[in-house]
């Protein structure tokens, strides 16, 4: 067999497996893959100050909010949150990768995330951590996502 048909073969093969995971050549697209993440386990508490719908006033944990493009390129109180290109100096990176025991861990409570979701998030901050044309999530005062 030539060893492009055996390649090809190889490709089709695979082709389930790899289309449920991610494919290197492909870029990661922030606004469909990492935004969804962002903003289902993490934005609850690491956006604008909010109210609760029972009256609790709710601050950005850690100084970070990652509601706002600009604000979460600032990063938190510790700095070093998403450096581009760096997965591995990220503080983000660090604290989603920790064990679920952790008292660190990011999310707090349902943490740590699925595999595939870390790989996705490091894999965009090796990429350049491009929002892409995401700029805010908007919320109204109770603290529901506004639609654009
Ligand atoms: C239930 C609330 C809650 C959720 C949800 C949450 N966090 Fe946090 N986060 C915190 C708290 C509290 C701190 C501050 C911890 C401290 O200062 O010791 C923090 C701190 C951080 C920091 C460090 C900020 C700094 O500079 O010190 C990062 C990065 C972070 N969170 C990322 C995330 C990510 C990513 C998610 C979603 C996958 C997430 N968090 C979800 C509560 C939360």
């Amino acid at each position: 067999m030539k060893s492009s048909t055996r390649f090809t073969l190889l490709a089709i093969i695979a082709q389930p497996f790899v289309a449920a995971t991610l494919r290197a050549e492909d870029k990661v697209d922030f606004e469909k893959t990492i935004l969804p993440i962002f903003e289902e386990k993490c934005m609850s508490c690491h956006r604008a100050e909010y109210k609760t719908p029972e009256g609790r006033t709710k601050k950005p944990k850690g100084e970070l909010r990652m509601d706002d493009a600009k604000l979460f390129m600032e990063g938190g109180e510790s700095g070093d949150t998403v450096v581009a290109g760096k997965p591995e100096k990220s503080k983000l990176v660090e604290l989603i990768e920790l064990d679920a025991e952790h008292d660190d861990v990011m999310p707090p409570k349902d943490g740590p995330l699925p595999k595939e979701d870390i790989a996705a998030i490091k894999k965009w901050i090796e990429e350049g951590a491009s929002f892409g044309n995401w700029t805010a999530t908007k919320f109204d005062a109770e603290g529901k996502k506004v639609a654009e």
